[in-house]
């Protein structure tokens, strides 16, 4: 379990960017964390496997403190984090995702396995001869989630993963990354500014300033619009659909599309 036990954190003294969290994770559950820009959402990232320490504070993972032992967290946590451009090591894609396994001192043959099975997954077993640079933004985040996921983490935290992608990629890696870690026992914390995305996870953490705002399910977290005004945070037009029809009212789509354009919903 990951777990975050009045946490605060400041960069600058003072001034806390992270401040007072608390919530657990557990190993097979996929925890979605919401929030704008410079809501403490990378923050909270590299709080969770010893990149940064609390100030104030524990975290614990599996029940050892970051602060007593920030190397066990790495290996137990992995992160992927928006640019894939800052993660590659490797020339080729093979090399990229054996780098991380050569410095674990897998054995070759079992990195050879590895790197075979994670890549016919992740459906880029074709590009493991080609360099990462000259693949798409998809390709690429697949590239740098394979290469975490060959270390076989207990822990998967996806900061912003599909920011930088267009609609379709998006909705492919995010399907992907659902699917093979519902098929695992590996516990996720899915970070991203996208209110979209987060609809079908069961649990998600509303976070602003750095401060947890709301948890809950879908239901809890959209229904109420002022709170994620004020937060910056929009409400999923499909969720105000969904609302819409919860309430049996009858219009056309224009109406509709209309209503959720102006804010009338
Ligand atoms: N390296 C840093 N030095 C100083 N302040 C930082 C640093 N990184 C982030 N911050 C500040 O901490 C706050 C939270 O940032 P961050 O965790 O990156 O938010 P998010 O990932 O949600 O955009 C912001 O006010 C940001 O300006
Ligand atoms: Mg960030």
């Amino acid at each position: 379990m990951i777990r975050f036990e009045s946490v605060y954190f400041a960069y600058e003294k003072e001034k806390w960017a992270v401040e007072n969290l608390n919530f657990k994770i557990k190993k097979g559950e996929f925890v979605a964390l919401l929030g704008s820009n410079g809501s403490g959402k990378s923050t909270i990232a590299r709080l969770t496997d010893g990149l940064l320490l609390p100030n104030k504070g524990n975290v614990f993972v599996d029940g050892i403190n970051s602060k007593d032992s920030p190397n066990i967290l790495k290996s137990k946590v992995g992160i992927v984090f928006q640019n894939p451009d800052d993660q590659f090591v490797g020339t080729t894609v093979e090399e990229d995702i054996a780098f991380g396994l050569e410095n674990l001192n897998i054995e070759r043959k079992e990195a050879h396995r590895r790197v075979y099975e994670i890549t016919k997954r992740l459906g880029i077993f074709r590009y493991l001869k080609s360099s990462p640079s000259m693949l798409s933004g998809g390709e690429k985040q697949k590239v740098a989630i394979a290469g975490v996921l060959a270390m076989q983490p207990d822990y998967l935290v996806l900061d912003e993963i599909t920011a930088l992608l267009d609609p379709v990629s998006r909705k492919e890696i995010f399907n992907l990354v659902y699917t093979i870690v519902k098929e695992s026992n590996i516990g996720v914390l899915y970070i991203t500014h996208i209110s979209e995305e987060v609809l079908p996870v069961e649990r998600i953490i509303l976070v602003s300033n750095g401060k947890k705002i709301k948890e809950g399910g879908s239901e809890e977290i959209f229904s109420d619009y002022k709170l994620l005004e004020s937060v910056g945070v929009s409400v999923p037009a499909i969720f105000k659909v969904y609302s819409f029809l919860k309430n049996g009212l009858d219009v056309t789509s224009h109406e509709l599309s209309e209503s959720i354009l102006l804010n009338k919903l």
